[in-house]
This record gives structure tokens, sequence and C-alpha cells, in this order.
């Protein structure tokens, strides 16, 4: 494979990061179709791309021949779309969530390995050089033993939000804060941290007239022993307050802060080390939350594909915040804590 062709379905907002990227990486990526069951967005997308427009997925994976199928389609429907695609023989990229139950992600990697194709899921997040600075630290053990973390995702989405799509909030195509806008920050919970052991968690349904939680309340336990608390809110008045990590650990302490984890606030550790100097330099501004990470994200993909690199985020790797988040769902529910794995 010279280059990789991508099929792109689901047309909506944050196909247009993804449009962006590819045509940012002309070298790499055709893209040679896409897919949208609304005419409106399709037609919108077939215009920037000059790509053939499918209104029917399962038309299109008939009728084309792509190397990656890309999927930025509601949630739930990750899994089922990425299983036929795999099926047809065609990598997978998924936008996160992978799925909305661990379940369907556990089929949706079978196939892809039974397929012998691979699935890439986007965690674009973990390459902000704000966290890429801190993973570093971590991995270097400058904080020695890590007693405790705290996340906050303190934003807003109107009940406007909501209702501008039919699946956004109910369980079977979306989730929660947790599942939907917070998934990224639970990640980070376990790349940087490690595993947890157990977690407690509190959710409700506050203000927002959507079935799953617009609120919520975690803790958890690290098998490294360290104890991490979770914050999320999506009814902060009036707009995006805070997107936050802190790390605490013997001999460091670190907090990246801003609306999206994109501004190191505070970075103390007990020895000097190079990266020291590069902490005023990666702090940015961001627009969105959604921050700019998807060009990396695809350059890694490219490397992976075509020049045998590691993926950033495999299926694996997607799959386990999914089962972090599938906890602390069972905990809320059941007003216990919860082990896992699950
Ligand atoms: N990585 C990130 O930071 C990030 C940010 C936002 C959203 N997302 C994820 O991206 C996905 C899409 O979110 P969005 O905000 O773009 O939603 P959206 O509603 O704006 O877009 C979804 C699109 O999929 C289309 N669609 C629905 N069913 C389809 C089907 N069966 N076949 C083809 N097209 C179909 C819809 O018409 C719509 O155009 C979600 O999984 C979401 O969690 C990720």
């Amino acid at each position: 494979m010279k280059s990789i062709s991508v099929a792109l379905v689901g047309c909506g907002r944050i196909s247009e990061k993804h449009f962006e990227a590819l045509l940012n990486l002309k070298q790499d990526y055709t893209i040679t179709s896409v897919c949208d069951t609304v005419q409106e967005n399709l037609e919108k997308a077939v215009q920037l791309t000059g790509a053939k427009g499918y209104l029917n997925y399962e038309t299109l994976l008939e009728n084309e021949h792509p190397d990656l199928v890309v999927l930025c389609t509601p949630s739930g429907l990750h899994a089922r779309q990425g299983v036929l695609a795999a099926r047809k023989g065609f990598h997978v990229l998924s936008e996160k969530p992978m799925a909305t139950k661990l379940k369907d992600a556990d089929e949706l990697i079978k196939a892809c390995d039974q397929a012998g194709v691979r699935l890439f899921v986007v965690k674009q997040n973990r390459l902000n050089s704000t966290i890429q600075l801190l993973k570093k630290a971590i991995d270097k053990n400058r904080f020695g033993k890590i007693f405790m973390v705290e996340v906050n995702v303190f934003w807003t989405r109107p009940q406007s939000y909501y209702d501008a799509a039919k699946w956004r909030g109910t369980w079977e195509f979306d989730g929660g804060a947790f599942l939907n806008q917070a998934s990224h920050y639970v990640d980070l919970l376990s790349w940087l941290i490690g595993p947890v052991e157990s977690v407690s968690a509190m959710t409700g349904t506050l203000a927002r007239k959507i079935e799953a939680e617009d609120t919520g309340a975690a803790v958890f336990r690290y098998r490294n022993g360290a104890i991490g608390t979770m914050n999320v809110t999506m009814l902060t008045y009036p707009k995006n307050l805070e997107g936050s990590i802190t790390v605490m650990g013997e001999k460091g302490t670190v907090r990246i802060g801003g609306i999206a984890v994109n501004d190191i606030r505070h970075w103390e550790f007990d020895s000097y080390d190079d990266d020291d100097k590069a902490v005023e330099t990666s702090s940015y501004k961001v627009e969105s939350v959604y921050g700019f990470g998807h060009l990396g994200y695809y350059k890694n993909v490219a490397d992976a594909l075509l020049r045998g690199h590691d993926p950033n985020t495999d299926g694996r790797e997607g799959r386990k915040s999914l089962e972090l988040i599938e906890a602390i769902y069972l905990s809320a529910k059941e007003k216990r804590f919860v082990n896992l794995p699950l």
C-alpha cells in the first residue's frame, strides 16, 4: 500500500476535523467515498472532498474497496458498522467511544482480529503537547509514587445541543457526560496513571431532558495504590469552565487546566530535567474543546499502515476507557464499589 484510500461514514460535526486532517495529509490519504443518511450533510461532504457519495452504508461497502473505513457516526453504530467493514477486509478507524457497550466493543475487536485488519480508535487528547509532557514525566518516574489524581470536566451543553440530534443522550447510541463528553478524560486517568482496581460513582440527570447523565462523580483506587477522583458536569453556568488534571506524587505535583487540559498551571519536581524547559511552550490556546489532535492522530495511523509503526490507540487501548466507564455506570446504578476488570 503506497497511500491509503478512505471511506468516511457520518458527515456531521466531528467529520470536519477528519476532513481537515485527511486533506492536509494528501501524500498519505485519498478520500474516495463518503456516506451519510442525510442528503444535505452528504452533499456538503461530497463538495468538500470530491469523493463519491452514498446515502446507504451497505451500498458503499458493496461498491467500494477502501483501505480504511472511518466511522464518525453516532457512537452506538460504530461497532456494528465496524464489524461489517472488517468482514469486507477493510481496516477500521472509529471515533471515540468505539461502542456504547463493552460487549459490542469486544465483538468489533474480535471481527477485526478474525479478518486480519487493523482497528484504530480516536483518542486525540493523548497527543496534546501538555499531556505528552506529563506522560513523559510519569514514564521517567519523576513523581516517584503517585498518591492522588484529580480530573475535572466542568463544561456546558445546553438542551439545544441534545435536541439537535436524536441520538444524543440516549443509552443506546450515546451515553451521558462520562461516555461522550468526558470520555477522553477517563482515558487519561487510566493511560497516565495505570489500571484501576475499583471504582465507586454517583451520576444524575439533573437538568437536561436526556436518558443518560448530565453530571457525575467517581472515586478510583488504582492497582498501584493511588486514589483518584473525577467530577463531571455539562451544566456549568454559563460556559465551559475547566477540563483539568492534577497529579500529586511523592516528588512532584502537576496541574494542567484551561478548558481542555491546554494550560500547565503548576509544574514542580524535586529535581531538574530538561523537559522543564518545555513547560512554557507546551501550553496553548483553544477555540473548541476538541483540540488539534486529529492531524497528529492521522499521522500516526498512516505511520502504522504504511510504515510499520505502532498505533497510538488500537482497539484494545480504546476498550480500556470503555470498561472503566461501564464500571462507573454499574457502580452508580447498583450503589456499590465495582472491581475491575469487569
Ligand atoms: N474525538 C472527539 O473529540 C469527538 C468530538 C465530538 C464527537 N465525537 C464522536 O464522533 C461521533 C459523531 O459525533 P458528531 O458530534 O459528529 O455527531 P453528528 O450527529 O453531528 O454527526 C453524525 C452524522 O452521522 C450521520 N448518520 C447517522 N446514522 C448514520 C448511518 N446509519 N449511516 C451513515 N451516516 C449516519 C448523521 O446524519 C450525522 O451527519 C460520536 O461517536 C462522538 O462521540 C468525537
